[in-house]
């Protein structure tokens, strides 16, 4: 069995270190190597943002392509990609657990004020603050997939009121207790309505593209705060930068951006009421991720089906 690594933008060197390792834990011996153009065909390829070149040489020969992160935007998009291809991504594999701490301090600075108290720190003033109650404060999570799932769970652990958001309908019985879910039926205003945070965690897709404008934002209880860990095309950067001003946000924290990096001249960096943050939420575990994709790819040659699988009209 061959299988190609191929980071484009990116170091595969602790790609090419986990792999062969975790394949033989699987039960699987094979030959992992670093992509080059003129190479033989791989069975397997593992890939974040695959170049046209690698695409045009090896897609139509491969029996799976895996994604490095849980989006496939990378992916999905890159001409010469087989529509038979199947592409499976990455789940959850450490990363809940990391976008559950960011989007959990990025909550409570904001819950607790904590950017007030520390400009008050540098002009050695005591400001003693009404702490807001987290009970109060509503936080929706726009995408309950497999990260959101854990970020909402933890959220409601520390005491927040927590709404969910998915297109399919979930069994309320069998839910996130303490967690209210609503999808596509309730639609996105009942979900926005009186929203004190909202959290965006969808996947980039044709229906999720733009979908945070000024009058979405509107929706939510005035100011509510943004934060959004999923990708920077969902919002329209304008609109964000509009309702900031105009006071329907109070701030938002900004992990991902339609370029990245984030260019230099964007108004976002000097924002006074933007946290950046470098697409640093959630990154990917090598290690836990290599024994994921091992196993996938030992079902796969099982003939076993696998979960991961991206449906190719959904876009995630
Ligand atoms: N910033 C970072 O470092 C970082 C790291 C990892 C991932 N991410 C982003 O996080 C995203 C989510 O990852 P995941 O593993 O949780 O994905 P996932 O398991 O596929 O979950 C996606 C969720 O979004 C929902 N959704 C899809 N389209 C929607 C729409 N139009 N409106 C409302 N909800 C919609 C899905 O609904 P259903 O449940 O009904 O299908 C599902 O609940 C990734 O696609 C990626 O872009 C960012």
């Amino acid at each position: 069995m061959k299988i190609a690594i191929h980071i484009n933008g990116g170091r595969p060197d602790s790609w090419l270190a986990a792999l062969p390792e975790a394949l033989r834990a699987a039960g699987l011996g094979a030959d992992v190597s670093v992509w080059a153009p003129g190479d033989a065909q791989a069975d397997f390829a593992i890939s974040w943002s695959p170049s046209p070149a690698f695409m045009a040489e090896q897609a139509a020969g491969l029996q799976a392509l895996f994604s490095v992160g849980a989006g496939v935007d990378h992916i999905l998009g890159v001409p010469g990609l087989p529509d038979s291809l199947p592409i499976i991504r990455v789940e959850d594999a450490g990363m809940g657990a990391q976008m559950a701490h960011y989007v959990s301090w990025a909550a409570l600075r904001h819950l607790y004020g904590f950017d007030t108290l520390q400009a008050a720190q540098r002009e050695r003033r005591w400001t003693s603050r009404l702490f807001a109650e987290a009970d109060r404060c509503t936080v929706g999570v726009l995408g309950m997939g497999v990260l959101g799932e854990q970020v909402a769970a933890t959220l409601d652990g520390l005491g927040f009121a927590v709404r969910g958001f998915s297109r399919s309908a979930r069994d309320p019985q069998a839910y996130i207790p303490g967690v209210q879910h609503m999808d596509a039926s309730h639609g996105l205003d009942a979900f926005l309505d009186g929203l004190n945070m909202l959290v965006l965690l969808a996947p980039l897709t044709r229906e999720t593209q733009d979908l945070i404008t000024l009058a979405v934002l509107r929706r939510t209880a005035r100011p509510s705060y943004l934060i959004n860990v999923a990708r920077g095309a969902l919002v329209v950067d304008s609109d964000l930068l509009a309702a900031l001003d105009e006071g329907t946000l109070a701030g938002a924290t900004l992990d991902v951006f339609r370029t990245e990096p984030l260019p230099e001249s964007h108004p976002f960096w000097t924002h006074p009421k933007i946290t950046v943050t470098p697409h640093i939420s959630a990154k990917t575990v090598v290690s836990t991720s290599a024994t994921q994709i091992a196993g996938k790819i030992a079902a796969l040659t099982r003939g076993e089906a696998v979960s991961g699988v991206v449906d190719r009209s959904r876009g995630y």
